[in-house]
């Protein structure tokens, strides 16, 4: 799927994600710092309708929230993270293989970790108002 957006368009954007991705779980988000990741996935939550985010003790990476039909889903920012071993103390595995959708941003930091099969999705800038996707399933060779 290749699609250029702009703002408004997020909603649609987000809904057509869903439905042609609809088994995945993992979802990578690529793309420099300030190009829409975050909003993205934000507009991405409020589509699969996201009422409750939990706080949780490691905030900075992982954000976990809950949807109006009780389902589970997480938030995860690596920016910061300095060492993979800080990946591992927030039990990481644990959610990648928990069944829930993962929301990956900066996955770069963590390829260790990654499940063998993932939707990867890149966004790069056109100009200030519009953004330009791809999205692929992608399965990793080992
Ligand atoms: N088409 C667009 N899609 C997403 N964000 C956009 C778009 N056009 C402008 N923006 C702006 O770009 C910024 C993206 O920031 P953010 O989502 O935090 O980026 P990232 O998480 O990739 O660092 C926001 O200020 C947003 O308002
Ligand atoms: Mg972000």
């Amino acid at each position: 799927m290749e699609v250029t957006y702009t703002e408004p368009e997020l909603e649609k954007l987000s809904g057509q994600l869903l439905d042609n991705f609809v088994e995945e779980k993992i979802w990578l988000f690529m793309g420099e710092m300030g190009v829409g990741k975050t909003t993205l996935i934000k507009s991405i939550c409020s589509c699969l309708g996201v009422i409750d985010e939990m706080t949780s003790p490691t905030f900075s990476i992982v954000n976990e929230y809950v949807t109006e039909a009780h389902e589970e889903l997480y938030h995860f920012d690596f920016y910061r993270m300095e060492d993979q071993n800080e990946a591992i103390n927030i039990g990481i595995e644990d959610y990648f293989f928990s069944g829930h959708r993962c929301f990956i941003e900066w996955p770069e930091v963590i390829t260790d970790f990654l499940p063998d099969k993932y939707l990867e999705i890149s966004i790069k800038l056109v100009d200030v108002n519009t953004r330009h996707l791809t999205a692929a399933f992608n399965e990793r060779n080992l």
